[in-house]
């Protein structure tokens, strides 16, 4: 890839991002994001600090940031375990920390 094809690409991708917007719910809570964010990060934007709980019910949220620790899992339209540091947001999902 040339480098003004990676700069394109680059301004192909910011304004993707600056303009299409993602419309989910988090715990109900309606979250409006850009198009490309990861489900932690607007969790985190819904103003979420606890994503899940341990077997002694101790407060769990993202830890590794790559799919490794799992302390990210929530659930999303009803399916369980689903970690939010590899899934990005899609239009109207709802989203449950658990
Ligand atoms: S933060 Fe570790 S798996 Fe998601």
């Amino acid at each position: 890839m040339t480098e003004a094809s990676a700069k394109n690409l680059l301004a192909l991708c910011l304004d993707t991002m600056e303009t299409e917007q993602i419309h989910i719910r988090v715990n109900g809570r309606p979250v409006t994001v850009a198009a490309g964010t990861l489900l932690a990060v607007a969790i985190a934007q819904a103003g979420e600090t606890s994503f899940r709980h341990s077997v002694r019910n101790e407060s769990r949220g993202p830890l590794c940031g790559m799919g490794v620790c799992n302390e990210c899992r929530v659930t999303v339209n009803g399916q369980l375990h689903i970690r939010s540091c590899l899934t990005p947001c899609e239009e109207g999902m709802d989203v449950r920390t658990q």
